[in-house]
Order: structure tokens, then C-alpha cells, then sequence
């Protein structure tokens, strides 16, 4: 059977289009998808696009290429790419929704193409329905907008804090190479994360976080990252936000970062507040070729017992399970059965906050061949270290 991809975005123009324009756009647009097997849709709204794109992986890649280049919209934001089994679209070349009578005038593109009467309920049911619906009540929309990232209840609006990264290497020691880099936020001339993060107001943290990540990949990628990165993310910030990770991976493509190579770093204390809905909530994106870690895993009561609802790519080991490792007999066994129960579940290791050589020793002779800390390399502020020390 052929694979099937569909690719959902959206993007703002920078400014309004004509009926005109839009109809150019979309008359050549629907014979280029035609002669190429992409079916789809594109709505615009309020300056705002959203398009569906389905077909071969190739061709949809091929055609979002150019359509990323296009100066007619900016703030390109990838919502979802995965395999589907179907199309949603069957035989459109380039559809329009009718959805609902009294939104058509505002939705320009949904009433001048394609006259014949398709109607939103022709479209196959799955994750395509479900966004443009999200599309209709407005929601990219308001998430595309150029908005104040202060909420308007806030009285006193503070500038927002100024940053910028201390990159850590991991190792992996068999190779003795550089397997990513952990992006960690710094004041501009290099104070603590806590300094920077203070100044936030709570209400625009997670709008915070979100330009934080993105500005975390800007900085790697313009400092000539060849390798992983690892950024941390809040969970909950899914929930506070529709971009919260699209417009991370937007900016990966921008940088040209493929999307294996990102870590997302998320606190096992963060999961365990939301265990349920948790995997659930982040294996769609594991499609898009993310990957994830579980940090200071074991620091809470929950360790092992997560694993059952959620596997991660990766756990980082609390630094205060490390701690004196080689010679404190209950932390050695308790590492042991995390060090078993990850193998079995395809799970890798990384011994973070690695700061002794007999630290490292213990964990080296059970296995593990990632490390992170001092005892290797430091953060370094806006550089990217290539010099680590391994020992043996
Ligand atoms: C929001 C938006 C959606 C577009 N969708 C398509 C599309 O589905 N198919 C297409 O061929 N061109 C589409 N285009 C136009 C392409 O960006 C591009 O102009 C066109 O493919 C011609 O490319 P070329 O100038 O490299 O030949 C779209 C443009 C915009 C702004």
C-alpha cells in the first residue's frame, strides 16, 4: 500500500488579500495538486491561512518547501505531519469547507472556489475534521495573531526578560563523541536561570517557555549544531497553548533541525501531575520523529511505575541518585532495576550531574554509555563546547 502523510498548518498574512489574489493563489495552486496526487484544503480567515495538505510523503514535503518560501504569509506554523491510512479530502484537489452559512463572508477562501456544493461534512472523519473545526471557532486564528503576549488583565506590563543559552554536552562514552547538547537558559551576560526566570510574569510563562524553546534551536542552530539538542518543556504548556510544540517545530524546519534531533526534556514530577492524559497527549508527536526524556527520573515516588504508562527515548538518572553511587549499597540496587527494566523497554540512560571518576566508574561497568556533568564538561555560555574530558 502507498503511504499516505498529511501535513496541517498555518500561517498569517502579512497583509490582507484580495478575492483576487486569492483566487490566482488558488487556481494555480489546485493545478499543480492535481498533476502531483496532493489533495487538501486551504482556508483563509481574518488574515490567518490554514491548509491541509495529503498525499505521498515526497510530494507534500516537495510542495511545503515552496510553499514555506512564499512571502504572501510568514509565521508558518506546523500543526501536524503523520501517516494516515486515508485521505480526508478523497478526490479534492484543493476543497473548500462550508462552514456555516454566516462565517462564509469572513472566510474568503471557502466561497469562491470549487462553487459545487461541498459541504464540511463531506470531509472524512480523523484529525483533519478536528482541526479545521478548531480553525473555524477561531482557534489558530488566535493563536497566529500578532498578539500582545501580555494578557490584558495584566496592569503593569513588564518588558520581557532578556536571554540567551549555555549549552552541556552529553557523552556517549563508547564512541567518546558528542551525542547532543542540553540547551540551558542564562541571563544575557551569563546569570543563573533562576535570575532570568524570576522576572517572568506568571501569567505569560508558558508564552515565555515557547519563544524560549524556539529561541533555544535559533541559538544552537547559529552556533553550527551538528548534533541532538535537548530543551526542556512543561507538559501543561500543551494545554495552555495550541502551539506549544508546533511552533517549535516550525522553527526546527526554519533552522533546518531535523526533528529526530530534538530531545523534549520533561520533568518526572511534571508527568506524575498528569500522568493520564500525559502519553496520550504527546505520542501524536512522537510521528513527527521527536523524541523525549524523562528528567531527574527517580527523584520522585513514582520512577518506575511511570514507565508502565509512558516510555520515554530516554531518562535522564537524578543527580542525587548518582550522588555517591559507588559506594551506597540501596542506590545501587534500586539503579540496577531502572538499569533493567530500561533495557527491556528499549529505554536509554543518561547519568546526569556525573561529577567523580568513581561515579562515573560504577555506571560505566553496568552499562550505561551516556553522561552528563561536570565531571566531563561544564555549560558553556553561548558556545557550543567541542572539548570534553572522559576518563579511562
Ligand atoms: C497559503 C498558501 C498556500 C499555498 N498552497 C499551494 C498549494 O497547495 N499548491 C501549490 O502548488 N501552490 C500553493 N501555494 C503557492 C506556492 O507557494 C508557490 O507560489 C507556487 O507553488 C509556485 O511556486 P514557484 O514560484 O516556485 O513555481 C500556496 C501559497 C500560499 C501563500
Amino acid at each position: 500500500m502507498k503511504t499516505l502523510i498529511h501535513l496541517i498548518y498555518c500561517s498569517a498574512a502579512p497583509r490582507p488579500l484580495s478575492s483576487n489574489e486569492l483566487r490566482d493563489l488558488l487556481v494555480g495552486a489546485r493545478r499543480y495538486n492535481e498533476r502531483h496526487g496532493i489533495t487538501g484544503m486551504l482556508l483563509y480567515a481574518d488574515g490567518s491561512f490554514f491548509q491541509v495538505l495529503e498525499g505521498a510523503p515526497e510530494d507534500v514535503e516537495r510542495l511545503f518547501k515552496r510553499i514555506s518560501a512564499d512571502p504572501r504569509h510568514d509565521r508558518l506554523t506546523l500543526i501536524i505531519r503523520e501517516p494516515v491510512a486515508v485521505r480526508a479530502f478523497g478526490e479534492w484537489s484543493m476543497g473548500h469547507a462550508d462552514i456555516a452559512q454566516e462565517d462564509l463572508d469572513q472566510i474568503v477562501g471557502s466561497n469562491d472556489f470549487l462553487a459545487a456544493g461541498r459541504s464540511f461534512l463531506d470531509i472524512g472523519e480523523g484529525r483533519a475534521k478536528k482541526l479545521l473545526a478548531a480553525f473555524r471557532d477561531g482557534r489558530w486564528r488566535t493563536a497566529l495573531g500578532r498578539p500582545a503576549t501580555i494578557p490584558e488583565d495584566d496592569p503593569e506590563p513588564h518588558p520581557p526578560p532578556r536571554y540567551a543559552f549555555a549549552f552541556q554536552p552529553i557523552i556517549h562514552a563508547p564512541t567518546r563523541s558528542i551525542y547532543s547538547y542540553e540547551a540551558l537558559i542564562r541571563g544575557p551576560a551569563g546569570e543563573t536561570a533562576a535570575s532570568v526566570l524570576q522576572q517572568v510574569q506568571p501569567s505569560g510563562t508558558h508564552l515565555f517557555r515557547e519563544q524560549q524553546r524556539i529561541a533555544a534551536l535559533e541559538a544552537a542552530a547559529r552556533l553550527g549544531l551538528r548534533t541532538r539538542i535537548n530543551i526542556n518543556f512543561q507538559p501543561s504548556d500543551i494545554a495552555r497553548s495550541a502551539t506549544a510544540i508546533s511552533s517549535l517545530l516550525a522553527a526546527a524546519e526554519r533552522c533546518g533541525i531535523p526533528f529526530d534531533s530534538i530531545v523534549l526534556e520533561v520533568l518526572e514530577s511534571e508527568i506524575i501531575r498528569d500522568s493520564g492524559d500525559f502519553s496520550a497527549r504527546m505520542n501524536p508527536y512522537r510521528t513527527s520523529g521527536l523524541t523525549f526524556a524523562i528528567d531527574d527520573f527517580g527523584a520522585g515516588y513514582a520512577g518506575l511505575n511511570l514507565l508502565a504508562d509512558f516510555q520515554p527515548n530516554l531518562i535522564k538518572i537524578d543527580m542525587n541518585l548518582v550522588r555517591g553511587i559507588e559506594s551506597n549499597g540501596p542506590r545501587q540496587a534500586i539503579l540496577r532495576g531502572i538499569v533493567r527494566t530500561c533495557l527491556d523497554l528499549g529505554i536509554d540512560i543518561i547519568a546526569e550531574g556525573v561529577e567523580t571518576e568513581d561515579e562515573y566508574g560504577w555506571f560505566r561497568r553496568e552499562g550505561i554509555e551516556l553522561f552528563q556533568g561536570f565531571l566531563l564538561a561544564k555549560p558553556e555560555f553561548d558556545r557550543l563546547p567541542t572539548y570534553f574530558h572522559l576518563p579511562g
